[in-house]
């Protein structure tokens, strides 16, 4: 049976955190069963804001160690560095060249971004969405599972596909591009700041008491919570706008626990944060654990790692071959290698 084919991916920049796992991650994993999946490190997304270069690579290479020691499974899916497959940058350029620049200027995370950089702005942090968008139509993905965050940039990769390529350069006989879906996570899994339960968990926050990274040991994590913002009501609640703390660590409890949410509304409904709180540092010690051991034995084993990521990167690199030449005929190019 044909399989429905799933990409995502995630930038490098300093380590994933419980919001990349459980919002992102931990979804791949269960697609990659019914799935064909295939999941990218976006290093050239990584560097359209100011970046380390004594950092990069490292982060890289931890950043594929974590995706496959939350139960990635290189057997299943094909796991890859987005910056070894010339593919991406390839066509991100002919993207560029039958995009409309008003349609850039719209972009939310852009303008968000750019307030934050000042002066600072390269095209490249203008270009993200087109690159994410060559990252998908390469591959012909049928799915593509982001937060809520990213549903405009899949609107853009569909929009791309729809009206720039399809609708100007395919024949009745011969479509050049799949239009991809959005697989919206569902809310549940959106994990909050500890310190701000109305902002997203992020890796850019420059507080590290915002987030638990997935490779923070247990005293770390423990102090975390323990300074995770909270408020002076008794008894904890889901659900409640004005506590939106409340409803974060609750929620991260109760899918790290796998009690479902009215079990855990039940449990937590006369308890005072003191008592909660060594609760919730208990499930994620325990939770990380596993993931923590798989990381250290992958890092310590190189060899192991790095011919997992060359067999993604000969499998990401046939398919993407194959839909850049068709594009790449189909606008005009003398093409000669197929
Ligand atoms: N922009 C995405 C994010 O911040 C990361 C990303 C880059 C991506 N290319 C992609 C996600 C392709 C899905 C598909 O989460």
């Amino acid at each position: 049976m044909h399989q429905k084919r799933v990409l995502s991916g995630v930038q490098p920049t300093g380590c994933l955190h419980i919001g990349n796992w459980l919002g992102a991650i931990r979804n791949w994993v269960e697609l990659q069963e019914e799935h064909e999946t295939f999941v990218c490190v976006v290093d050239l997304h990584a560097i359209t804001t100011p970046h380390d270069p004594k950092t990069l690579a490292k982060e890289t290479n931890s950043t594929a160690a974590l995706y496959l020691a939350c139960g990635m499974n290189p057997e299943k899916s094909s796991i890859f560095i987005q910056s070894q497959i010339p593919a991406h940058s390839e066509l991100c350029w002919i993207l560029n060249c039958l995009t409309p620049l008003n349609w850039m200027e719209r972009m939310i995370q852009f303008k968000e971004k750019s307030i934050k950089q000042g002066d600072n702005v390269s095209i490249g942090l203008l270009d993200y969405p087109v690159l994410m968008a060559a990252d998908i139509l390469l591959y012909d993905a049928d799915l593509v599972p982001v937060g809520e965050d990213q549903k405009q940039h899949l609107e853009l990769a569909r929009d791309i596909a729809q009206q720039r390529i399809n609708a100007r350069f395919s024949t009745k006989e011969n479509n050049i591009l799949k239009v991809p879906k959005p697989l919206i996570i569902k809310e549940g899994a959106k994990v909050m700041s500890l310190t701000d339960g109305t902002n997203k968990m992020s890796k850019s926050d420059s507080n590290e008491f915002s987030r638990i990274a997935l490779l923070d040991p247990p005293d770390l994590i423990t102090k975390k919570i323990k300074r995770a913002k909270t408020d002076s009501e008794i008894g904890l609640e889901f659900n409640n706008p004005k506590r939106p703390e409340a409803s974060n660590l609750l929620s991260i409890y109760s899918i790290l626990s796998g009690k479902a949410p009215q079990i855990v509304s039940e449990e937590c409904a006369d308890m005072g944060w003191g008592k909660f709180k060594p609760l919730l540092s208990e499930v994620l010690v325990s939770a990380l654990e596993p993931i923590q051991i798989k990381y250290k034995e992958l890092i310590q084993d190189q060899t192991e790692l790095d011919k997992i990521l060359e067999k993604g990167r000969l499998r990401a690199d046939e398919i993407s071959r194959k839909t850049l030449n068709r594009v790449k005929e189909s606008i005009g190019f003398l093409n000669r290698d197929y």
